[in-house]
């Protein structure tokens, strides 16, 4: 297949190519300096010269502070960027994989949502993403809609300008003697890589629709930061943060686990429990880099 894949300098977006380049497909890549999603002709022309059968778009404006703050550029780059994807894509015939997020929902449930649960975001990112959406959904009929949450992988979030939470607490953990960690805020963290996979899975389907793509389980920060230092053997005295102690800037669900209904119906989940993928990050991560001889 001819793949196209935007935001590829990101966290999910560099590894969503490689996936799809490791099995053969030709990717080509479109970063933010190639192409400006807000802007229906700038994803015209890079998409119109590849002529590509399958778009993955992970290009997003989701810092949550900076999104509550700036509004109109958020519906500019969530909203009105899906659109315009899915107009492009749909006037090129081309099935479009969006990759959207568990900050559509509000948290009040405290059980893993399904594709079917009523979305009701807390914040502006959230709306705006759930704009994005219903552009996608309404507009091209070849449509993959992907909620993911809590990613971390081998390239930064450059929405959230470097570490990811594994690299930051293991950053913290050397530089100080205690750590103090929320436990009332529950997700299921998810490797980048194993997305990639699993959009890989989905884009040879035809199965189109709205799908959930997280890892099995869920946790609080607080029990993930303290799976991190177990496998990693970090002595560090990790503590539970007080309720209140650090106020969220801005409304955030308290539980966004999601269940990947959609996908185990049509016998398409590839994804292991949560511990299982960060132990597996964990373990490239301190594999030694390979040595090349001449
Ligand atoms: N990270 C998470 O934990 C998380 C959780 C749930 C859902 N998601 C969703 O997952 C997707 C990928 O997230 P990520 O972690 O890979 O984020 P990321 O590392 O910040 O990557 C986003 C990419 O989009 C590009 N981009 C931003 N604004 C753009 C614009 N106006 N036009 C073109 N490109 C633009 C960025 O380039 P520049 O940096 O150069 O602007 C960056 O390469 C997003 O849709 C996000 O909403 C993420």
């Amino acid at each position: 297949m001819k793949v196209a894949v935007l935001g590829a300098s990101g966290q999910l977006g560099n590894d969503v190519a490689a996936a799809f380049a490791a099995q053969g497909h030709a990717v080509t890549s479109f970063t933010h300096e190639q192409f400006e999603v807000a802007s229906l002709e700038s994803v015209r022309s890079a998409l119109e010269n590849v002529r590509p059968e399958l778009v993955v778009n992970t290009a997003a404006f989701h810092h949550v502070e900076k999104c509550e703050a700036e509004p109109a550029l958020s519906f500019a780059v969530n909203g009105m960027g899906a659109r315009n994807v899915a107009q492009i894509t749909d006037s090129l015939r081309a099935a479009l994989i969006h990759i959207s997020t568990d900050y559509v929902f509000d948290g009040a449930k405290r059980a893993p949502y399904i594709e079917d649960d009523l979305a009701n975001p807390l914040n502006v990112y959230g709306n705006t993403k759930l704009s994005g959406e219903h552009f996608v959904r309404s507009i091209n009929p070849r449509h993959f809609v992907v909620r993911v949450s809590a990613i971390y992988g081998e390239n930064p979030c450059r929405a959230k300008g470097g570490l990811n939470f594994v690299e930051q607490m293991l950053k913290l953990s050397r530089e100080r003697e205690e750590l103090r960690v929320v436990d009332d805020e529950f997700v299921t963290p998810t490797p980048a890589m194993e997305i990639a996979l699993q959009l890989v899975e989905l884009g040879r389907s035809s199965h189109y629709g709205l799908y959930h793509a997280t890892a099995e389980g869920s946790c609080s920060w607080y029990e993930f930061a303290a799976a991190i230092f177990e496998l990693t053997g970090t002595k560090v005295r990790l503590e539970r943060a007080r309720p209140g102690e650090f106020p969220a800037k801005v409304p955030r669900p308290k539980y966004s686990v999601l269940e990947n209904a959609a996908l185990k119906s049509r016998g398409l989940n590839v994804f292991t429990h949560w511990q299982d993928g960060l132990a597996r990050y964990l373990a490239k991560r301190q594999a030694p880099a390979a040595v090349m001889s001449t």
